[in-house]
């Protein structure tokens, strides 16, 4: 490809890359080195008392707390790939979700949360928003513009999670953007299944994404970490709170976040391959009564999310067609390669078992849909296919002996 071919700006692939390198200040490395600091020494007194100068550059560094190179970098490369206006990195996914919330919201207002967010965001809101005296009511994550009607004189955040924890329903994101920035409430997006990669919030009209960079920016099962992505009108709220509440990161898990960042592209875009073909084999097996995955063209909300997403990453759920729990546990306690453990994004496939129906509200899940959430990792297709058939014929031979 000569010049004048090239996109601009670059693709995603190239910026995943190319921003937030720093090399030139760091001896030509390729990698920003890991910076383990807390005091930053001054040459002079001069300097020293002019640290905090509101006008200097954004990245300076000034103690440990407020950031290094490495962190600096990560943030400015997660910024960009999403198009949002800046970035602070936080210790977990769920530190980012509260953090966003407590810096919009105060005592006397009121939320609006998507019924099927992540389980923990909901306890943060029952238990921690309530207590200062902050409302919380949940929403159908299906009502689009119609959240108008949900809207208070005191709301102040609508808190979106698209696709939806576990049973995976997507958003009208566009409609609910619109109507919040009519009435001039702040909407905060969960958008770690896209990571910046797959939904581009800022042009969806979200003012604040946080991402549990835990799951695919980290990818490798080994990092707990969080980012709050902002629109330029969102930042200094957010940024404020973020000191406030003394939020950092440690130097390794920012350096091993930025390293992963690099190949993000070529990751997701594996596990949005393998997800959509392990979804499609298995719509096809006569066990699986539903397969909630939103790239498929029969599920309800296909239509939307292909016209706002990017890609799907490689997690999605089924609901089985009846059988025991114990037929259930015995299919997944003998897979070989679809491990058992909570959180997803890394290299690794996994399943578990899911009940919805105890984190909802304001919708209603069956309880009788025994439900399976399931990461497509990175091994081979046709081994992930060898451990599923295996699975579904201890699945048949327990239910025979019930
Ligand atoms: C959608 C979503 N958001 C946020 C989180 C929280 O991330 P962390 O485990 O880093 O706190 C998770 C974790 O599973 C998640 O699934």
């Amino acid at each position: 490809m000569n010049n004048t071919q090239r996109p601009n700006p670059p693709a995603d692939a190239t910026r995943a890359i190319t921003n937030g390198r720093t090399s030139a200040e760091h001896h030509g490395a390729v990698n920003t080195p890991v910076y383990h600091a807390s005091t930053i020494l001054h040459p002079d007194v001069e300097s020293f008392e002019t640290r905090h100068d509101p006008t200097s550059n954004r990245r300076k560094v000034i103690y440990g707390l407020l950031g290094t190179p490495t962190s600096f970098d990560l943030e400015e490369v997660l910024a960009d790939l999403e198009g949002g206006h800046d970035a602070v990195l936080v210790p977990s996914g769920l530190a980012a979700i509260s953090v966003a919330l407590l810096s919009f919201l105060k005592p006397g207002d009121h939320a609006l949360i998507a019924d099927t967010v992540y389980p923990p965001t909901r306890s943060f809101c029952d238990e921690h928003l309530a207590s200062m005296n902050i409302a919380v009511d949940y929403y159908d994550p299906h009502l689009g513009a119609g959240i108008e009607t949900l809207i208070q004189p005191n709301t102040r955040v609508i808190f979106l999670e698209s696709p939806g924890s576990f049973t995976f329903e997507i958003q009208d994101i566009p409609a609910i953007t619109k109507v919040a920035r009519d009435r001039g409430v702040t909407t905060i997006l969960d958008n770690t299944w896209s990571t910046p990669l797959f939904f581009k919030s800022f042009s969806h009209g979200v003012d604040v994404s946080v991402h549990a960079a835990t799951k695919y920016l980290s990818g490798h099962s080994d990092v707990v970490m969080g980012a709050i992505i902002c629109a330029e009108h969102a930042w200094s709220p957010v940024r404020r709170t973020h000191r406030h509440l003394g939020q950092c990161v440690g130097p390794d898990d920012a350096y091993v976040t930025l390293r992963s960042i690099r190949n993000l592209s070529t990751r997701l875009n594996a596990h949005h391959k393998q997800g959509l073909a392990l979804a499609d084999w298995l719509n096809e097996r006569e066990e699986v009564a539903e397969v909630l995955h939103p790239g498929l063209p029969d599920h309800p909300d296909h239509a939307v999310w292909k016209r706002d997403f990017l890609g799907a990453s490689g997690l999605f759920s089924i609901v089985l067609r009846p059988k025991s729990r114990e037929a259930v546990l015995n299919m997944v306690n003998g897979m070989e390669l679809f491990r058992i453990g909570a959180s997803w994004g890394g290299f690794e496939s996994l399943m578990i078992p899911v009940y919805p129906e105890q984190y909802r509200s304001a919708t209603h899940w069956d309880p009788s849909k025994f439900t399976l959430r399931i990461h497509a990792g990175l091994e081979d297709f046709d081994d992930l296919i060898a451990d599923l058939k295996a699975g579904f014929e201890r699945l048949k031979r327990s239910s025979k002996s019930d």
